[in-house]
């Protein structure tokens, strides 16, 4: 069963599970507040002011992208700029009809109800999920055997925001009820520079502006991980007495806790060595590896692939993934000939397998 962002946790400091602390006194609370994803925050507000204005229930959203990019977090913003009551709940958390029902008829109008891994949902509750997005009604099967019976209960219209680590893993028929589909991308630099400072601000720690964008800079493009890194330098520099934080300390905590400079941890090094070392730099089928590396499957294509990919350093083709020359160099070896020319033969944007 796929499990998302509390997989890949415990030993794994930089995954983005959230395992520890409490965030929520970082959070961004309003639109204004959240650092990036310009274009998604741009069509939010304008859907927002659009519902606001017809005083309307808004279209359902379905927010897409690695753990730890601001799905939840949007989610509340979007309920907060509505002016609407929030629920919050998860697909393995529905275990019946009657959960979902549970919740659909306590939403009062125009609500915001989440569903955090909307792709774990069970198929039959999927069933009832329908016709409740589309006219707000609930069709229920009361009792079993020849006495059973369906009822329809009329729902106050309310906003789905679905979150999901990869749109992929939705069927399409709950895909294509969402009007609004928003996809999270990792941060740029500058962005996680900006969220670095903020969280320091919040926290109450001083840092340099080199120490924060050395944090930014090795933040795997994913605020949870900033916010995550920021403490544990926190902890060394308290320890260490060497307030405010600067680019020292930053690297000095960071390299002890094997985060290297590109912000990959032991374990996205431990799958590139995996692939460079037991199998030539590839292709190798992604079931292949998380054999090799007893790890899921689920946790490769949500949690560690997405960066690497995006930072090139690998690709993914039809036969399986592949090392990229900037991944051989990353890990300090030179690209093997059989490797070259096996790269040079794919078309760099063939997508697949
Ligand atoms: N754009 C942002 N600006 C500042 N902090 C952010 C932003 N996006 C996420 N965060 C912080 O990162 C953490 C993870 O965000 P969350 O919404 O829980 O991610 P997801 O639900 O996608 O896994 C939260 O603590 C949140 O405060
Ligand atoms: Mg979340």
């Amino acid at each position: 069963m796929a499990r998302t962002d509390e997989m890949a946790g415990s030993d794994r400091l930089i995954a983005a599970g959230k395992q520890e602390g409490d965030d929520s006194h970082i959070r961004p609370q309003r639109l204004e507040d959240f650092i990036g994803q310009r274009q998604v925050c741009e069509n939010l507000s304008v859907f927002v002011q659009a519902a606001r204005a017809r005083g309307e229930a808004m279209d359902h959203v379905l927010l897409f992208g690695p753990p730890g990019l601001g799905k939840t977090t949007l989610a509340q913003i979007v309920s907060r700029e509505l002016g609407v009551g929030f629920r919050a709940t998860s697909g393995p958390m529905i275990a019946k009809a009657g959960d979902l029902a549970a919740l659909l008829t306590n939403l009062e109008r125009n609500d915001v109800l989440f569903i955090d891994e909307i792709h774990r949902l069970n198929p039959a509750i999927e069933e009832v999920l329908y016709p409740a997005m589309e006219d707000f009604q609930l069709d229920l099967i009361i009792g079993d055997g020849p006495s059973a019976r369906s009822v329809r209960i009329d729902l106050q219209p309310f906003t789905l925001v679905g979150a999901t680590t990869r749109s992929g893993l939705l069927t399409t028929p709950l895909r294509d009820r969402f009007g609004i589909p928003l996809r999270l991308n990792f941060y740029e630099p500058e962005e996680l520079l900006a969220i670095v400072r903020r969280a320091a601000a919040i926290l109450d720690l001083p840092i340099t502006d080199d120490g924060a964008l050395e944090v930014a800079r090795r933040s795997r493009g994913t605020p949870r991980v900033a916010g995550r890194l920021l403490r544990r330098v926190r902890d060394f520099a308290v320890v260490a007495k060497r307030l405010p934080v600067n680019a020292f300390i930053a690297d000095a905590a960071l390299g002890r806790l094997e985060v290297d400079k590109r912000g990959l941890d032991a374990m996205d090094r431990r799958y590139l060595k995996c692939i460079a070392e037991n199998y030539g730099g590839g292709p190798v089928g992604v079931d292949t590896l998380a054999a090799a590396l007893s790890e899921e499957r689920d946790t490769l294509e949500e949690v560690i692939e997405p960066f690497l990919l995006q930072q090139g350093l690998i690709q993914r083709t039809p036969r399986g993934r592949m090392l990229t020359d900037s991944g051989f160099g990353h890990l300090g070896l030179s690209v093997p000939k059989a490797a070259k020319s096996q790269l040079d033969l794919l078309d760099p944007d063939q997508e697949g397998a």
